[in-house]
């Protein structure tokens, strides 16, 4: 008994000496580190136990340390560095790229065959590839093209507003699920060539916006796929749900069997994916699946996300609602109808978009990994000798509120990014789609297919916040990305 007694005592001596030399790693390094440190949890149970997403205990991290350049947490026993000062953002994300060129979030690839071909979660030779694929097919003449079918979904869109209109004079929405609606088609429509039934009711879980379910919602499985690659290496837990899987194999193995007995070939996104992976005859279908998968998930959420709160705060805001309704409508009187041209012009409207990004970004944290020593020199005179593994994580929704970069950051204000002084915004502070060469490959046909979206909107209807709107705005603690709780409801009318 006293034998058993004995090794239980030395087993638990060691574990708290493992754990304090693990939980002091960041003051052996002289790193400040942020209060809340438990034991074998480290700073993550808040996130587990869903009072905050990662992005808020970021951001909390990041305005906890107002004088210091680096800041450490520890995710479990690893320690994970978030980089605060805008000179190590670039050192990180554009300047060392090399150093820091992976991004921190992992998937396994026997788990997840589909989204390890995603850039976002690939490196080397199949990042690059996929890249370069992807910077082509979003070139502006391959966007042209895009647009007749970007064009479509707003015809569909404003369809669907009118239907709900019939019989009432106002229409309360909650916009997440209506921007979803327009995302999801454009991918069906623009990116696969088939139909999405987003803006049909009867379509239930056939349609294209209700596939992925709650892919992104921070269950366990998602922490420990994303926040524990060690564990998961042995778990091989995957975040793509099967079905979206299959579905997405289903849609590309008989379209290419549609369309290889089509004489004209197609213009959209999936026949250029076709294009590229044949090699010979042979088409590799898994690659061809793997875009299509990639098209989705970062092409629809993302866009319905920053939609949503660029309607919030178009509702919130009547008289800028009102601007950007001018510049909409004498834009489309100028160029005739909403061209892809039009859209070009309506300069009032990125800096609303920008704005919005700016208060709530989509996706309020970037997350990569060292993959090459390098010494982190902060301006405060920390300094870190970084190794090969180690994460470092930086605080969008942080730098975006940050009253040192911006006067009064928490009030909505498009003229920040106007001509003259969007010159004077501090480089590295505002990073809605990342920066460097990991920047948002998709960038450009997300400003495409939100901007269509706004167009129509603003051209025919009006906005106006609904009561059932909790405000001020508090992000759900069970997303990944940026989602009010209790959602952000406005009315529709027609003008
Ligand atoms: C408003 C909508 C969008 C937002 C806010 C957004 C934001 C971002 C952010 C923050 C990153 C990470 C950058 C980094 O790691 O440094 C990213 C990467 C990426 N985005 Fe987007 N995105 C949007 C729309 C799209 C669309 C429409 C696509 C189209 C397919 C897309 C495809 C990608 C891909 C493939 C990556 C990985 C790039 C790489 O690692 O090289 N995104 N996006």
């Amino acid at each position: 008994m006293s034998a058993l007694f004995a090794l239980l005592a030395g087993a638990f001596s060691l574990l708290c000496l493992f754990l304090y030399l693990k939980h002091n790693y960041w003051k052996r390094n002289g790193i400040p580190t942020v209060k809340g440190c438990v034991a074998l949890v480290g700073h993550m149970l808040p996130v587990i136990l869903k009072r905050m997403n990662f992005s808020e205990l970021i951001r909390l991290a990041y305005e906890e340390h107002k004088d210091h350049s680096m800041v450490g947490i520890y995710k479990g026993t690893r320690p994970v560095l978030i980089v605060r000062d805008p000179s190590l953002v670039k050192t990180v994300l554009q300047s060392n790229f090399y150093n820091f060129h992976e991004n921190g979030i992992k998937v396994v690839p026997e788990a997840d065959p589909l989204l390890s071909k995603n850039p976002f979660f690939s490196y080397g030779e199949t990042w690059s590839t996929g890249r370069k694929r992807l910077t082509y097919a979003f070139s502006n003449v391959r966007l042209k093209i895009l647009f007749t079918a970007v064009s479509g979904v707003c015809k569909k869109f404003e369809e669907f507003l009118n239907g709900r209109l019939e019989t009432s004079n106002k229409y309360e929405v909650d916009m997440k699920m209506l921007f979803s609606r327009f995302t999801g088609e454009v991918v069906a429509n623009a990116g696969l060539g088939i139909e999405g039934y987003c803006f049909e009711d009867d379509a239930g879980a056939s349609a294209f916006h209700n596939l992925a379910g709650n892919t992104f919602a921070e269950s366990l499985g998602t922490i420990i796929a994303f926040h524990y690659p060690s564990i998961n290496r042995l778990l091989k837990l995957n975040f793509l749900p099967k079905s979206v899987d299959g579905f997405f194999r289903k849609v590309v193995s008989e379209n290419l069997k549609i369309r290889r007995n089509e004489s004209t070939p197609r213009n959209d996104f999936l026949q250029l994916m076709i294009d590229m992976e044949k090699t010979g005859e042979e088409i590799d279908e898994e690659s061809v699946s793997a875009h299509a998968v990639s098209l989705y998930l970062d092409g629809t959420e993302t866009s319905s996300i920053t939609l949503n709160f660029i309607g919030h705060n178009l509702a919130a805001h009547p008289e800028m609602q009102e601007k950007l309704r001018k510049e909409v409508r004498s834009t489309i009187e100028k160029h005739g109808g909403l061209t892809f041209e039009a859209l070009k012009d309506m300069t009032y409207m990125n800096q609303v978009i920008s704005e919005s990004q700016r208060l709530f970004p989509g996706l309020g944290f970037l997350h990569k990994t060292c993959t090459e020593k390098f010494e982190l020199q902060g301006s405060d005179g920390l300094t870190y000798r970084i190794k090969p593994g180690t994460e470092l994580v930086i605080s969008v929704s942080g730098l975006h509120g940050d009253p040192r970069y911006w006067d009064n950051p928490d009030v909505f204000d498009p003229e920040r990014f106007n001509d003259e002084r969007k010159q004077t915004i501090e480089k590295m502070t505002f990073l809605p789609f990342g920066e460097g060469p990991r920047i948002c490959v998709g960038m450009r046909m997300a400003l495409l297919q939100m901007k269509a979206c706004l167009a129509t909107l603003m051209n025919n209807y009006k906005l106006e916040l609904s009561p059932r709107t909790q405000l001020p705005l508090k992000m759900s603690p069970h997303y990944f990305m940026s989602e009010p709780v209790g959602g952000n409801w406005v009315y529709i009318s027609k003008l």
